[in-house]
């Protein structure tokens, strides 16, 4: 399991730079301290090693004005590329944009990395300046206002998120949020912030919470897909704690997970269905849960009699 990790000792940069140098300035002949800029001190650096401790990975991003933060020298080992590890960089350099309250997030690309920040959801806006005159780019811009997460049929989505507010108003309090919803995947965050125990961490009872909402929610969308209506409730709830959450608590239920069948409903029967939702600290997995629901006919009934 790949872990997003941020350098800290003098040996940590020294190889998180010389990595830089090699995969970013080295082929194009450029010397050993080209690969610094003026932004280091005031920019935030994201690796990811290997279990013997080499470096796979590396991202920077600084600030460019309060509202703008820019995405540089991003680079993956030749052998380690395509495994997901670019965006995991990205996504992690994202959430701490996000957290400094920053609606725009810019990079100059290069021609053969557009497809790969396109996919990270970043769009041309023109032309870049070239600063080490050698290779073309274009600056692609990823605005961050909206969450630009996948959100597969918006309207189950707000209503499940007004829902939430409305029949379990903790959850508001919670600062608990649909993040993502692409048919085969829910992801719900929370802020920790609002969870925070007095060790720091996110308090386990919430993690709960969010999991068994996150799992709740898969099985409301479901019914929606399907249909459906039903009153959805929770059976068996066992969650496995491994780490603290100490930044970004997400949840995620992918449909796969998903054991039982929805048919008893179009008969009035109550059905069962097990799942399981995966909770992770930005990108870090620390802890698992698995729930048990059963999703009751009544209110159909209810509906249909009034
Ligand atoms: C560009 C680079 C950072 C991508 O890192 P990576 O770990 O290989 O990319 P990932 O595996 O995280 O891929 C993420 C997504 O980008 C897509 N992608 C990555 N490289 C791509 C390419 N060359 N063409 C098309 N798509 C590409 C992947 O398909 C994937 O899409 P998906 O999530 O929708 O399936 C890496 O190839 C690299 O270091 N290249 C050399 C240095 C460089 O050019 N750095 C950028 C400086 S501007």
């Amino acid at each position: 399991m790949y872990r997003v990790e941020t350098p800290s000792t003098d040996q940590e940069f020294e190889q998180y730079f010389r990595f830089r140098w090699e995969m970013l300035r080295k082929p194009w002949n450029f010397p050993e301290g080209s690969e610094k800029d003026e932004y280091e001190s005031v920019s935030e650096h994201r690796m990811i090693r290997n279990g013997k401790g080499e470096l796979l990975a590396i991202g920077r991003m600084h600030l460019n004005a309060s509202d703008e933060a820019q995405i540089r020298h991003i680079a993956v080992s030749p052998d380690a590329q395509g495994k997901g590890l670019g965006k995991m960089i990205v996504s992690a350099l994202e959430q701490v944009a996000r957290k400094q309250g920053v609606l725009r997030l810019v990079t100059n690309s290069r021609e053969i990395s557009i497809p790969f920040f396109s996919s990270c959801g970043f769009n041309i806006e023109r032309e870049a300046p070239n600063d080490l005159g050698k290779l073309k780019r274009q600056q692609m811009v990823k605005r961050l206002t909206e969450m630009n997460a996948i959100m597969l049929h918006q309207d189950w989505c707000d209503e499940l998120q007004r829902t939430w507010q409305d029949t379990i108003p903790i959850s508001d309090q919670m600062g608990i949020k649909l993040y993502q919803y692409t048919g085969r995947t829910l992801e719900a965050r929370a802020s920790l912030n609002k969870n925070i125990n007095i060790h720091g961490t996110m308090f386990a009872g919430s993690i709960f919470s969010l999991a068994t909402l996150t799992g709740w929610g898969m099985i409301y969308l479901q019914l929606k897909q399907k249909g459906l209506m039903g009153d959805i409730v929770l059976g068996d709830g066992d969650i496995h704690y491994h780490k603290p959450i100490t930044m970004q608590p997400r949840c995620l239920c992918n449909i796969e997970s998903l054991d039982g069948k929805f048919d008893p409903l179009t008969k009035e029967k109550k059905a069962c269905i097990k799942l399981q939702v995966d909770i992770l600290d930005g990108d870090n997995p620390v802890a698992e849960f698995s729930g048990i629901y059963w999703v009751l006919p009544s209110r159909q009934d209810k509906l249909i009699n009034e």
